[in-house]
Order: structure tokens, then C-alpha cells, then sequence
């Protein structure tokens, strides 16, 4: 029995939202083939979640040399553990979120401040122990590298190409958080176009959710 964690960072109606219709598409199909699994649901929205501030930097920096911390530094760090260790007890965690303004909503940037955590989901590596420097994750190790994870985005345009990939910090920030925790198996499932073509967008609505089903079957 695997023990899953589906995020969801979309507080729109299912109605209006494409990235929440894929998210229920692969949580439905997910749990017809595998029903022994334990389903964690964790909507980003519903939950209260400090900014990384100074609590938590500070916080994160005195338990590293041993200073002594005060009461809201042990509190910042005390509920981003929480979310951490969480993250961290799921054999494969599920991500569903909208592109907005070229990137993620904040609560998902937030929680993904919450998982970046040396010791615990990567290690700095020393600059002579680097072996290829052309490894642009090479100056750490991923401490993670068997979680398996899906992430689930709908975007009104098409960023799948150049020019405008470059624009699209979206699903390449969340996969290069990931990569620096050296998360190797990420299954992708992306809506794109479906504003910039409205005329097709019923197809590529419908194409992209059936592919969510399939995805899910075999995660
Ligand atoms: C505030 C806001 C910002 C958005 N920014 C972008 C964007 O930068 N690029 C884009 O292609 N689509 C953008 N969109 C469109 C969404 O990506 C699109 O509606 C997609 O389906 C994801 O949102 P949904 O899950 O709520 O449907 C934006 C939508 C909103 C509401």
C-alpha cells in the first residue's frame, strides 16, 4: 500500500478551473485502479501558510549553528515541518496548479519554500567534490531521488515551444525544485492553448484529460 499526497493550488470552482477538472480526473481514475492506496488531500488554500520570512530564515540558520531560537522562529519552522515531513512520509506525491502570470500561485511557491530544506530534502555539496560543472545540479545532492511525482498544469497559451518556453516558469520552477532534490520520475500532464485557440479548446480540454486518466492508471 502506497500512501499518496494530492496538492491541489486552485481555490477557483471545478466548473471554471481546467487544472482542478485535471486534478479529479487522475484522483478518480487513480483511485479505481489502485483502491488499497491511502489518499492524502491537501488543498494549499485552505491552509495558512507564513511567507518564508525572516522567522523561518533565521529560525533555519540558528538551528544550523545551535543559537538558541525565539518563539516566532520556532513557530515558522514548526509549521513548515509540518508540511515538510508530510511531503516527505508520501511514497508519490500529485501537484495540480494553474500557470498564473507566467509562474505559480504563491501559496504553491510558499509550500515549495517549506520543502527546500538542506539535510532533508538535499545536501550541499562542497565546490571541490563537484565533479561536472556543467550540472547545474550538481552543487547539491538530491536526498529524495525515489519519490515519484505528477504534476498536473493547465496554461491559456502554448509554452511548449521556443520562443516562448523561456516565458514559462511554471512547471519548469516546480520541476527544477524538484531536480535539486533529486526527484528523477516526474510524470507530466499538461494542458496548453485552449485560450489562444478557443476554437479548439474542447479538444485539447477533453484530449488532455483523458491523458490525466491514463497517467494516473499506471502511476
Ligand atoms: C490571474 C491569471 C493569470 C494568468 N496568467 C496566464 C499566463 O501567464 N499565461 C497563460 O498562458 N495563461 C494564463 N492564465 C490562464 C490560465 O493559465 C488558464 O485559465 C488555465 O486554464 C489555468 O487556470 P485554471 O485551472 O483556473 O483553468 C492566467 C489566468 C489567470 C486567472
Amino acid at each position: 500500500m502506497s500512501t499518496v499526497l494530492f496538492i491541489k493550488a486552485n481555490n477557483r470552482s471545478v466548473k471554471e478551473s481546467i487544472s482542478l477538472k485535471l486534478y479529479h480526473s487522475f484522483l478518480e481514475s487513480y483511485q479505481e485502479t489502485h483502491p488499497h492506496d491511502r489518499i492524502i488531500e491537501l488543498d494549499l488554500f485552505k491552509q495558512e501558510l507564513p511567507y518564508l520570512d525572516a522567522n523561518l530564515a533565521d529560525g533555519l540558520t540558528k538551528v544550523k549553528f545551535g543559537i538558541e531560537l525565539n518563539e516566532d522562529e520556532l513557530k515558522a519552522i514548526r509549521i513548515a515541518d509540518q508540511y515538510l515531513d508530510q511531503f516527505l512520509e508520501a511514497d508519490k506525491v500529485v501537484i495540480a496548479f494553474p500557470l498564473w502570470n507566467m509562474t505559480i500561485p504563491a501559496v504553491l511557491h510558499t509550500y515549495l519554500d517549506y520543502l527546500n530544506r538542506a539535510g532533508k530534502t538535499f545536501q550541499y555539496q562542497s565546490p571541490k567534490a563537484i565533479k561536472d560543472k556543467n550540472d547545474p545540479f550538481a552543487a547539491a545532492t538530491g536526498l529524495i531521488p525515489d519519490k515519484k511525482i505528477a504534476l498536473l498544469n493547465a496554461r491559456g497559451g502554448c509554452y511548449s515551444k521556443e520562443p516562448f518556453a523561456k516565458l514559462e516558469m511554471g512547471v519548469n520552477y516546480v520541476k527544477n525544485n524538484l531536480g535539486f532534490y533529486g526527484v528523477k520520475n516526474i510524470e507530466t500532464v499538461i494542458i496548453e492553448g485552449h485560450h489562444q485557440f478557443p476554437d479548439q479548446a474542447e479538444e485539447i480540454i477533453k484530449t488532455g484529460l483523458e491523458k490525466a486518466k491514463i497517467v494516473a492508471k499506471s502511476f
